[in-house]
């Protein structure tokens, strides 16, 4: 059986799990506003996958002998100035989202929650994928800059995203 301050916890982190779908589905849908549609499709993608990281936890939390409380989603902003600025907020948004994981481990390994660390680890190595992606799109924007060009090649390569 889990205890309170881990069912606590998990729960707080299915709430971020299913606010970064929301956050990405946010960008989508900007991005489907100035006609960048293969940006739009990389992050409905990107949405899709965090409500399963969301329902991962959610599953692990029922498995465990726990309550699961879904929480009120903090609604995302809207608009950006530039895919740039977008790709800048989901690299630091990810890198938070790998502080919280750190930190449920942390108290996985307190509580000597042997389930929980093990269960957690899959989102550890998840976000180290997490950072790289993110990471990588915001460098190849930052590089491409405003050379309209070139931002519709890229603009083609991340809607072929499976
Ligand atoms: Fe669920 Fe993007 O981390």
């Amino acid at each position: 059986m889990i205890s309170k301050t881990m069912e606590q916890a998990l729960n707080k982190q299915v709430n971020r799990e299913f606010y970064s779908a929301y956050l990405y589905l946010a960008m989508s849908s900007y991005f489907e506003t100035v006609n960048m549609k293969g940006f739009a499709h990389w992050m409905r993608i990107q949405a899709k996958e965090e409500q399963v990281h969301a329902v991962k936890i959610y599953d692990y939390i029922i498995a465990r002998g726990g309550k699961v409380n879904l929480l009120d989603i903090e609604a995302p902003k809207a608009k950006w100035s530039s895919a740039g600025k977008v790709f800048e907020e989901v690299y630091a948004h990810e890198q938070k989202v790998t502080a919280m994981i750190n930190s449920l481990v942390d108290l996985a390994i307190k509580e000597k929650d042997h389930a929980s660390f093990e269960m957690l680890q899959w989102f550890v190595k998840e976000q180290v994928e997490e950072e790289e992606h993110s990471s990588t799109i915001l460098a190849q924007v930052q590089c491409i800059g405003d050379i309209p060009g070139h931002l519709f090649c890229l603009d083609h390569q991340l809607g072929k995203r499976e």
